[in-house]
């Protein structure tokens, strides 16, 4: 599979707002579901940074104008999910979840990987993190369970997310194809970026847990079965991440654009676009434009 030549990436403006859902629970009242989102939320902040600046540094050698336009979107969409995150957090905040001290953690894990790995090592990384934020998508867009046990502001944040996740799935792998990256080394970079990604997302879900008083064994054990789906009445979130997540990306020809999305998507779409969660207003000027991308 390849990138479709009509793929467009367009960022959607989010009209919904968390403050107006303050004082609802998170999910279902499970605390192990409820850290790992707020653990990815706090991830995002600086995260969308970090794979922005992956892909901006190789931005000049992307001779194709159609991988130019996917990039700017690119860029333009992770920066509205950056923003979006530092609201999501602030909620997170005042449910009780010490998200400060979060952001130090995703920080310090950032921080590291920018000064220990090279660009084209970013960039490898960026397109491993790309693939993980794709079954994400897929986990949001698909898992009914999962997603009615949020709030309604909650899950269409997600959703919106979601959408934009699986629409960029391909431009990171797409770039690093345009400057001749081969298959050993992804395969090797994703096999670190996991390690490293995953290692700064427990720790920081590690910490929310115990300074929530949630580090016991029983809720730990029910919150594992729910993520698995073993639990009655469980999303099992993390076995359908899980499923395609690492033998697929392994191999020779993978591609992004091998799992297909676009079913989910549409029916998503059209939902949150009439509920007016998003809009695809966008800014006129080429300078507003300019403004924002410059603003990252
Ligand atoms: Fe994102
Ligand atoms: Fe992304």
């Amino acid at each position: 599979m390849a990138t479709p030549v009509d793929l467009e990436i367009v960022p959607r403006q989010l009209n919904s707002v968390l403050e107006d859902c303050s004082g609802e629970q998170n999910w279902a009242g499970d605390p192990v579901t409820s850290t790992f989102f707020a653990s990815l939320s706090a991830t995002f902040t600086e995260g969308e940074r970090f794979l922005i600046d992956s892909i901006r540094y190789y931005e000049r050698k992307a001779d194709s104008p159609l991988l130019r336009e996917h990039i700017k979107g690119f860029i333009r969409q992770e920066a509205r999910h950056s923003r979006a995150h530092v609201q999501m957090n602030e909620w997170f905040l005042k449910q009780g979840y010490p998200m400060e001290k979060a952001a130090a953690q995703a920080h310090w894990g950032i921080e590291f990987f920018r000064k220990v790995l090279t660009h084209k090592a970013q960039l490898a990384v960026t397109m491993a993190i790309e693939h993980f934020t794709a079954r994400f998508a897929d986990a949001v867009l698909t898992n009914t369970r999962l997603m009615n046990g949020m709030s309604p502001t909650m899950r269409d944040i997600w959703q919106w997310h979601g959408l934009e996740e699986a629409e960029h799935r391909a431009v990171a792998m797409d770039v690093y194809k345009a400057i001749g990256g081969g298959h050993f080394y992804r395969a090797f970079y994703f096999i670190v970026g996991s390690f490293l990604f995953f290692s700064v997302l427990f720790l920081i879900q590690f910490t929310l847990l115990f300074k929530t008083g949630n580090l016991r064994w029983p809720v730990l054990k029910k919150g594992w079965r729910t993520m698995w789906g073993t639990e009655p009445g469980a999303h099992g979130m993390a076995k359908q991440m899980i499923n395609h997540l690492y033998f697929d990306y392994l191999r020779r020809d993978f591609h992004p654009f091998d799992h297909d999305y676009s079913q989910a998507s549409e029916q998503i779409s059209e939902r949150l676009l009439a509920a007016n969660v998003f809009s695809f207003a966008q800014p006129s000027s080429k300078q507003v434009d300019e403004e924002e991308l410059a603003a990252v």
